[in-house]
């Protein structure tokens, strides 16, 4: 049951993310900012609730995940590690978290680049829904074969149809 749930660490720092991405000064980012965020948090929950992670940490790790792209101008090489650092910055000064939570956290977004290889449920589970927040938005535009893979995995656990509406026009 969602009420079971924890979410005052994630409803805390929800606020503070999406104030700092309102605030982005490119019109063009700032949506991309706050439109992939918001889309991988849903999605990210849903993977949660069906691989029984840990709830709060699964958005939290979904919330920040970019961080190192949104709130540091990372390009895409760096901003996986830069914003691992970030959220450690974010989640220590927050005052709401075990330092094991931390840990599994950043170590999600620092691995969430590296589409190609295994690593914790967690950082599974972010890979997933970065990917499927991804398709969602730009249904029609080429994957790579490691993400198509990913895409397709997801979509059947979560019994979502692959078929996007524009594919059915
Ligand atoms: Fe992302």
């Amino acid at each position: 049951m969602l009420s079971d749930h924890k979410t005052d660490g994630y409803a805390k720092l929800s606020e503070q993310t999406f104030s700092r991405y309102a605030r982005i000064v490119n019109p063009v980012l700032r949506t991309f900012a706050i439109e992939h965020t918001a889309m991988t948090v849903s999605f990210m929950t849903m993977i949660a609730l069906r691989r029984n992670l840990d709830f709060e940490s699964a958005r939290i790790a979904a919330l920040l995940h970019d961080a190192g792209k949104f709130d540091l101008n990372e390009g895409s090489a760096r901003h996986a590690a830069a914003g691992a650092l970030r959220a450690e910055e974010l989640l220590s000064e927050s005052g709401c978290f075990s330092q094991s939570q931390i840990d599994s956290i950043c170590e999600a977004i620092r691995l969430h680049s590296s589409k190609d290889q295994i690593d914790s449920p967690l950082a599974e589970a972010l890979k997933d829904a970065d990917v499927l927040a991804s398709w969602a938005v730009h249904p029609d535009d080429p994957l790579s074969q490691v993400r198509q893979k990913r895409l397709e995995k997801t979509c059947a656990e979560l019994n979502i149809p692959l078929q996007t509406p524009s594919a059915k026009k």
